[in-house]
């Protein structure tokens, strides 16, 4: 019987990607996905270590590895990714943990299996400097979604914002050479996927040899088979008319930015090291707007930060209002090791913070409840991508990336379905197809 392996993964779409990759290099020796840890002969466990909270949750899943190991002595258990890359040692302290590597070396997952099978306990964590194209070859990994794909075009922060780990956990920025992403996505289209999601760390400084995003946009919606094109994360810092002139010009590209202002403060945003100012902020979002006026807004923001008082709170609060987002990550602040932020005062309470919390989740919600209601009646070009998980109605998204149910059969998936609205929610969209009818004669 073939070996088996499962992966458990935490953490943002880079370490998604990341885990399908190792899913498939491991296929690539002839390893099956297993439903369950208890079924594996390796398991893995990629980690993220962005906040506290996605850091205990993954030493937590790793504590509770022990059970199985002890059932199984030959099962390979395998920590990977963000935790490890910034405290190998504190993983080390599970004795029942066989192999330990980073970021920067899941490429090498078949040797290093290999090493585990001869040497026992293997730890092996990079800080590489090698260009990506010559570390990461193509991976042909199974598809979770076979219409949906990530594609990572950039790797790696150098803006090191004052609370955040990635710079540490992920290395330096570097893009991975166009004629590879356009290799990587052609595969893709040829296995029959419609949509394709570049993703980058600050994706808006993709910058390969004189080809930015922009271009890279133009390059990418050529492929053929391509309907869809996003991009994900960008930073306000980076994003520039050329990236907004490049969704208003190519129909491909999906009218979505995920643009995280983190605060609307300009004191808080300083103390961040954000490397922009809320009227800055502000405005270049006032350009996409104009630009491309159907545009779906996204953003993550911080509450809590060190210093941050009620005015600097009201200062996010009114820039979400003049933004208006349609969706929107709001985190409590989470004191990080590395980071410079750690050294100050993590001196908003608990309760402060989490008031914050939701007093701007309940603020974005109703922007984007209202923005919803304003679809109803209105017809949607809808990417179908399955079922949805009851199984009753169908799923897919619309071009701004809202999540639709629509009515309908089997026969629907992997098209893309114009759909008219007929409810709304403030995150979810219900609608049913419209066919066109076909005119006789005329
Ligand atoms: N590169 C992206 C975001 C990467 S991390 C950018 O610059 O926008 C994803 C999100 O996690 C961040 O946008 C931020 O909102 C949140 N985050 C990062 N570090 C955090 C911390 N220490 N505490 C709370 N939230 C944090
Ligand atoms: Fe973190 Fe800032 Fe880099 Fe984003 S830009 S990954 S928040 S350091
Ligand atoms: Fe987490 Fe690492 Fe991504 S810390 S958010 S998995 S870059």
């Amino acid at each position: 019987m073939a070996k088996r392996y499962f992966i458990k993964t935490f953490g943002c779409q880079m370490n998604i990607n990341d885990s399908e990759k190792m899913a498939g290099l491991l296929e690539g020796m002839g390893y099956e996905k297993a439903k369950s840890p208890e079924e594996a002969d390796v398991i893995i466990v990629n980690t993220c270590s962005v906040r506290a909270k996605p850091d205990n949750k993954a030493y937590s899943f790793i504590g509770n590895l022990k059970r199985i190991k002890k059932k199984r002595p030959e099962t390979v258990v395998a920590v990977a990714g963000c935790v490890p890359q910034k405290e190998r040692d504190q993983i080390l302290r599970f004795g029942h943990v066989d192999l330990v590597f980073g970021t920067f070396n899941f490429v090498k997952l078949p040797k290093l299996l290999e090493r585990v099978r001869e040497e026992g306990k293997v730890v092996e964590i990079l800080h590489s400097k090698i260009p990506e194209e010559e570390r990461i070859p193509l991976i042909e990994s199974p598809l979770e979604n076979p219409y949906v794909a990530y594609v990572t075009v950039q790797r790696g922060c150098n803006r090191f914002c004052t609370y955040c780990i990635v710079p540490f956990t992920r290395g330096r920025e570097r893009s991975v050479k166009p004629e590879l992403v356009l290799e990587e996505v052609k595969r893709l289209a040829e296995k029959g996927v419609k949509e394709v999601h570049l993703l980058g760390q600050n994706v808006d400084f993709y910058s390969y040899g004189g080809t930015d995003l922009a271009d890279l946009l133009y390059m990418v919606s050529e492929v053929p088979g391509i309907e869809r094109v996003r991009f994900t994360t960008s930073h306000p810092a980076g994003f520039n008319e050329k990236i907004a002139r490049a969704i208003k010009e190519i129909d491909k590209v999906c009218p979505y930015v995920h643009l995280p202002p983190q605060s609307g403060s300009n004191r808080i945003l300083e103390r961040m090291n954000r490397g922009y100012t809320r009227e800055e902020y502000i405005e270049k979002v006032k350009m996409l707007k104009e630009l491309v006026p159907e545009v779906a807004l996204s953003g993550d923001f911080i509450v809590g930060f060190p210093g941050e008082t009620e005015k600097d709170f009201e200062d996010t609060l009114s820039l979400v209002e003049e933004c208006v987002f349609d969706q929107g990550f709001v985190f409590e602040y989470s004191p990080r090791p590395f980071t410079k932020a750690a050294t100050f005062s993590d001196d908003v309470p608990k309760e402060v913070k989490n008031r914050r919390l939701t007093e701007l989740q309940n603020l974005i919600k109703c922007q984007a409840e209202e923005r919803n209601r304003e679809r109803v009646g209105k017809v949607e070009e809808v990417l179908i991508e399955g079922f949805s998980p009851k199984g009753t109605e169908l799923y897919g998204r619309t071009k701004d990336n809202k999540p639709v149910a629509v009515e309908g059969g089997e026969e629907l998936i992997g098209k893309t379905v114009k759909v008219e609205i007929t409810e709304s929610s403030p995150f979810f969209l219900k609608g049913k197809p419209v066919f066109e009818e076909v005119k006789v004669g005329g």
